[in-house]
């Protein structure tokens, strides 16, 4: 597929991505970037980078909502956020991330759930993380498009035992999750802390895009958190890299201003009005 009209990456494309440009993109081998975003600003300049997709991943919670990890992050607290990813973006497709307890009870819980999120918030699709086949079933023929998320599933952190690389038996259990989701209709799967020999089955195996987070680079595509891709997060996982360090540059930032104002130099005459 080709940067100059329908590809997922610049400008070219004036509309929404769709599922299917990103079904099209797996079979034209295209690869391309997910990132989440939380607010307006970063929604606005990834958009403009033109990232494809914008997660506005439950993640949220350690990295906007000050949680330690995404365990309590509540649908309520989700909503606002997708809503302001939406409205800041013109091109990218926006999924909304089902917290942890809004969608595992039941196949209702979760249409409920998603509901809400395509109602209020306005999300293009939803995520959900395991091997919730009944609900992706149930969701995909209410007409909710579903990415599944299977490896290291972070809202099953203490049934897990930490942030531990996951499949590093033989992995076909997560092969086998990964096969049922696509079957019961997900239109893309990210594959979270992973070994990269599996990430490259399951990918070869699936005909729906995979998404790698910690899994290698013959994925798909690839996501990071975007407090991790530009530096801010304090203790960045290993499976990040950083482009920028917006934190040191935020910190010297604030400490120079706080600095003029002491010092009487802020306001200057640019800012100051006779
Ligand atoms: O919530 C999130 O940011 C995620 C990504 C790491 C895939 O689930």
């Amino acid at each position: 597929m080709s940067n100059q009209n329908n590809g997922l990456r610049g400008g070219a494309l004036n509309r929404r991505i769709t599922i299917r440009d990103l079904a099209e993109a797996k079979k034209q081998g295209e690869k391309w970037a997910m990132l989440t975003a939380y607010e307006q600003m970063s929604a606005e300049i990834f958009d403009e980078a033109g990232i494809p997709v914008l997660l506005v991943g439950d993640s949220a919670g350690n990295n906007f909502l000050g949680e330690e990890n995404t365990i309590p992050v509540t649908v309520d607290e989700m909503i606002p956020l997708v809503r302001a990813v939406v409205r800041s973006s013109h091109r990218a497709l926006v999924v909304a991330d089902l917290p942890f307890g809004s969608y595992e009870a039941s196949p209702e819980q979760a249409l409920a759930t998603s509901v809400r999120f395509f109602k209020e918030g306005g999300a293009h699709a939803v995520k959900l993380e395991g091997a919730q086949v009944e609900q992706v079933s149930k969701l995909t023929h209410s007409g909710i498009p579903v990415m599944g998320h299977v490896g290291l599933t972070p809202q099953s952190l203490h049934q897990l035992g930490g942030y531990r690389v996951q499949g590093r038996d033989d992995g076909e259990n997560i092969l086998q999750a990964a096969i049922a989701l696509q079957n019961a209709g997900a239109f893309s799967i990210v594959l979270e802390l992973i070994p990269s020999d599996l990430a490259r089955k399951i990918t070869n195996e699936l005909s729906i895009p995979t998404i790698g987070i910690g899994a290698g680079n013959t994925c798909d595509a690839q996501v990071l958190v975007w407090t991790d891709l530009m530096g801010l997060t304090k203790k960045p996982p290993r499976l990040a890299k950083a482009y920028l360090n917006l934190r040191e540059e935020m910190l010297a930032a604030t400490k120079a201003w706080a600095d003029d104002v002491l010092h009487g130099t802020f306001p200057g005459p640019e800012q100051t009005f006779l």
